[in-house]
């Protein structure tokens, strides 16, 4: 099996807004699983939406145990829904698709989230703080959304700068390889 890639901005699959899951079948059970070793492959990544790996379905991934070495407790929810939230956090995030760039985001200190587990049975998580961080981002990149957008245009705009140094150089590399 060749390995699932996870996309990298300004990829526009991280743009486009993932369709709701109808079946859960071999497809949604193969995008999971390379979700799953897409994530593991990372050292420290805890959550995954299915954009991420190019796939436009409303899949979300998590393991907020893991360790770089083994899993923790990995979990899915399909066609995740915020149905309550309550408070505020400020958390320094990241992204597997933005490597090498963090910021401070402010997002619901608690939510409540609905969805499905991989067998379809119906779901109903409550999650606070870092949990609820996750939950906030990954849903987000069903939508489209990407941390970035709910940072200040002073930052996006540093964030900008240092993505096209870095795509730059990237592209040098690529250049002197062939
Ligand atoms: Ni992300």
């Amino acid at each position: 099996m060749e390995k699932t890639e996870i996309r990298i901005y300004p990829d526009p699959v991280l743009r486009q807004i993932a369709e709701p899951v109808k079946d859960i079948d071999a497809e949604i059970q193969k995008i999971i699983d390379q979700m799953f070793s897409a994530m593991y492959r990372t050292p420290n990544g805890i959550g995954l939406a299915a954009n991420q790996i190019g796939a436009k379905k409303r899949v979300v991934i998590f393991d907020f145990k893991r360790t770089k070495e083994k899993e923790g407790s990995p979990f899915v929810v399909i066609n995740p829904e915020i149905v309550w939230s309550d408070g505020s956090i400020s958390y320094e995030e990241a992204c597997l698709s933005i490597p090498g760039f963090s910021a401070k985001v402010t997002r619901k200190k608690k939510v409540g989230v609905k969805g499905y587990d991989r067998e379809g049975k119906p779901i109903e998580i409550e999650a606070k703080d870092i949990e609820a961080v996750c939950f906030q981002h990954e849903i987000d990149h069903l939508n489209g959304i990407l941390f970035i957008d709910h940072i200040s245009s002073l930052k996006r705009a540093i964030f900008k700068r240092k993505i096209k140094k870095m795509l730059r150089e990237m592209k040098r590399k690529a250049n002197a390889q062939q």
